[in-house]
């Protein structure tokens, strides 16, 4: 969600005149785009903008601003404690970026309610594969999570503003989009999900369909019947989990139990056989004993996810989990997030191994960074795959022959079904 949002900030100061340097010494600019999912990102922010000081003395031009979600946080607050920064905006107020470039100093933490109709010209990188935002916000407030504070409240871009700019990026030769929002599933517009999938689906040119984040609670049974149906939708899914404790869910503020997800992926794994599921796991939630640590573990086991993003738990002030009493210690959850990587490591390269020898239709993303006679792309259900190949097959889809599993990626070999 932060990477896109920066290529709106990067399409609105293009169209200013503005070009990106290729050493931060020489920029008259500087945007610090911040999360505050976790309190490691927002460290990781503090020391850098105490980094950058410096520069302000030895460029007097130089203007700084914080933007995201500790902007939208700290607000004015970041002003005062930062006598560096000039400028202060949070997520819904990126369009008010040109604007504030003409004032000396300014903060904007408004809420936006008109931002599902601010459509902004994104600058992207890649020409192969596009974000595009269908929604914004988030109406769930999971006890831990931070997000429905500095996102505001959800809201839905009409379909044919969503349809138009990937019309647009298939006409300028993308082929795959990834559709984002903190909870696709609940898009509510015109049409709901399904119905805007169909739509997207229809769009010539556009090869590949995926979208990030379902929330479990909201995974329709209609949604499913297009995950099966509508051909250019991928067959992966990342369906975030948190915990196999049901009375942590509940904690969690998560609204289904584990045997109501267990019946979700029962559904999905039914109608598509090969679908890929990924998720997101929290370590070491306020009060998490043992047993219930034992009870996402086993989870991993049964479910066997094709990967998952593991985190502990992170105290975010503001949020119910955060005044939550029986605190997790550093330690305990260091050890459960390791163990809980542990288990899913063995699990994502056995299910990796079970693809050696099969045949993959792989989307051609770019050269190697490292050698330059490889190429490397996706497999639909999202695995990362790199072969020999020429330059010239980027933004193709090509057969792919799997020749060797590893953890992370696969290897593979061109086939001449191409
Ligand atoms: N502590 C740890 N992990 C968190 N996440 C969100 N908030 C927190 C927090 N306070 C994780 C969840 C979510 C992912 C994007 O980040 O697992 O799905
Ligand atoms: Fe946060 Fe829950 Fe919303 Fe995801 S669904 S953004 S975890 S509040």
């Amino acid at each position: 969600m932060n990477v896109h949002d920066s290529e709106k900030m990067a399409g609105i100061l293009k169209a200013e005149g503005y070009t990106e340097t290729a050493y931060t010494e020489e920029a008259d600019l500087i945007i610090f785009n911040t999360c505050s999912i976790r309190q490691k990102a927002e460290q990781k922010f503090r020391s850098e903008l105490g980094r950058i000081k410096l520069l302000k003395i030895k460029n007097p031009l130089l203007k700084i601003a914080v933007a995201g979600c500790i902007a939208q946080q700290k607000g004015r607050d970041i002003l005062k404690r930062n006598p560096q920064v000039d400028y202060v905006f949070g997520p819904q107020n990126v369009h008010k970026l040109s604007s504030m470039l003409t004032a000396d100093t300014m903060v904007c933490i408004e809420d936006n309610p008109e931002i599902q109709h601010t459509d902004i010209p994104a600058e992207r990188k890649d020409n192969v594969k596009a974000w595009v935002s269908i929604m914004y916000g988030c109406n769930n407030f999971c006890s831990y999570c931070i997000v429905p504070y500095t996102r505001g409240r959800e809201k839905s871009r009409p379909s044919e503003n969503i349809y138009k700019e990937i019309h647009e990026l298939s006409e300028n030769g993308f082929k795959e989009v990834t559709l984002l929002g903190q909870n696709v599933n609940s898009y509510d517009s015109d049409t709901n999900f399904a119905g805007l999938l169909r739509k997207i689906n229809a769009i010539t040119g556009i090869e590949r369909i995926r979208f990030v984040t379902s929330h479990p609670r909201d995974l329709s049974d209609e949604l499913i019947l297009c995950i099966k149906e509508l051909p250019k939708i991928c067959g992966h899914i990342h369906l975030p989990l948190q915990s196999g404790s049901s009375r942590i869910l509940k904690l969690m503020n998560r609204g289904y139990t584990y045997e109501d997800y267990l019946e979700k992926v029962g559904k999905l794994k039914e109608c598509v056989p090969d679908i890929a599921i990924t998720t997101d796991i929290i370590a070491g939630f306020p009060s998490e004993t043992d047993n219930d640590h034992s009870l996402t573990i086993e989870a991993l086991k049964r479910i066997e996810f094709d990967g998952i993003f593991a985190f502990k738990f992170s105290p975010r002030p503001g949020t119910k989990a955060a005044e939550m009493d029986d605190k997790i210690s550093e330690k305990i959850k260091s050890l459960r997030l390791y163990e809980i990587l542990g288990y899913q490591d063995d699990i994502t390269l056995r299910k990796n191994k079970e693809l050696e020898g099969s045949l993959q239709e792989v989307l051609v993303e770019g050269v190697s960074k490292t050698n330059n006679g490889k190429i490397t792309g996706r497999t639909r259900t999202n695995k990362i795959i790199n072969l020999e190949g020429d330059a010239a097959l980027v933004g193709r889809l090509i057969n792919v022959e799997i020749r060797k599993a590893l953890r992370h990626s696969l290897e593979g070999r061109l086939t001449n079904q191409a």
